[in-house]
């Protein structure tokens, strides 16, 4: 059972992350279709916004309460996200919210911030709200990747990218739900890793068929690590606790490396790629919180 000062630090910390990620998601799938789909790409861009409000409500509660680790683990934001954004923008169209960004930019971590009835509330609320948004989001990812597997529809996204989308919300949908119920899903060790583990193979997977084919270390590089992971997936289970957490760790360590490399290449156009700069500092993000996540596993 969470404490309320639980509940509100976890709160805030899933939504501050998963919100920002679910309307990027939006965000991609909305640039990846042609025009001639004009209400699908209304529909992604409503459920955007709709994330966007969500999350500027949740930096406005977050200031002094969350962790100091999930601040410094540049999960939320990177240095690169401000920069991604605005260009990432200007290539493609869609707004992005970037005042958010900012906001979040400046957030604080305050040893003695007081954890109040009333922010309890406020948390309470912007979970249900995020729930009901999840499901639509959920619902929408999934009726556009039906229509991608029947050939109805072109998008620049892999229809494994697609599934991929869909289970990182389902993946918070379990969090939120856990929330409502003052705990965290109770699950086993190789269960949490090979989410994420799987969620880092398929990174790589994605930017190797992304890179332009001349790109050919950055491709052997992404070939490695989809390598590495597999094996951690498949060995999780014969492993001690401590190798496979010392070894996930390695890896993602490295990766973060790799991504951050890429997303500075990608800005300054040294890299030859389709991938838009957002993507790349959106799977960084996503390095960061699993590496933090490894941390707090391993301190436990
Ligand atoms: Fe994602
Ligand atoms: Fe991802």
């Amino acid at each position: 059972m969470l404490t309320q000062k639980e509940f509100i630090q976890k709160s805030l910390e899933v939504n501050l992350f998963f919100l920002r990620i679910m309307k990027e998601h939006l965000f991609f799938i909305e640039t990846g279709m042609p025009h001639i789909n004009e209400d699908l790409i209304q529909e992604a861009d409503i459920l955007k916004r709709s994330l966007e409000i969500l999350l500027s409500e949740t930096v406005d509660l977050a200031d002094g309460a969350i962790r100091e680790e999930v601040l410094d683990s540049n999960e939320l934001v990177t240095p690169y996200t401000l920069e991604t954004e605005k260009v990432t923008s200007k290539l493609t169209g869609p707004r992005l919210d970037t005042d958010i960004t900012k906001r979040e930019m400046e957030l604080t971590h305050d040893p003695n911030f007081d954890f109040t009835y009333w922010l309890e509330g406020q948390l309470e609320n912007i979970n249900m709200r995020a729930k009901n948004l999840l499901l639509d989001t959920i619902a929408y990812k999934k009726k556009v990747l039906e229509e991608v597997t029947k050939c109805e529809l072109y998008t620049t996204l892999y229809p494994e990218m697609q599934s991929h989308l869909i289970a990182e919300a389902e993946y918070y949908l379990e969090l939120l739900k856990g929330l409502k119920e003052r705990k965290l899903p109770e699950k086993e060790l190789c269960d949490i890793l090979n989410f994420w583990n799987y969620v880092m193979m398929d990174h790589a997977q994605f930017i190797e068929g992304f890179l332009d084919p001349s790109e050919e270390d950055l491709k052997e590089m992404a070939k490695k690590f989809i390598k590495a992971y597999d094996i951690l997936i498949r060995e999780c289970e014969r492993c001690s606790r401590r190798t496979i957490l010392e070894k996930s760790t390695r890896a993602t360590r490295d990766i973060v490396e790799y991504k951050m490399a890429a997303t500075e290449g990608i800005l300054a156009c040294d890299i030859k790629s389709i991938i838009l700069p957002l993507l790349a500092d959106h799977v960084l993000r996503e390095a960061n919180h699993y590496l933090r996540l490894l941390k707090d596993i391993r301190e436990y």
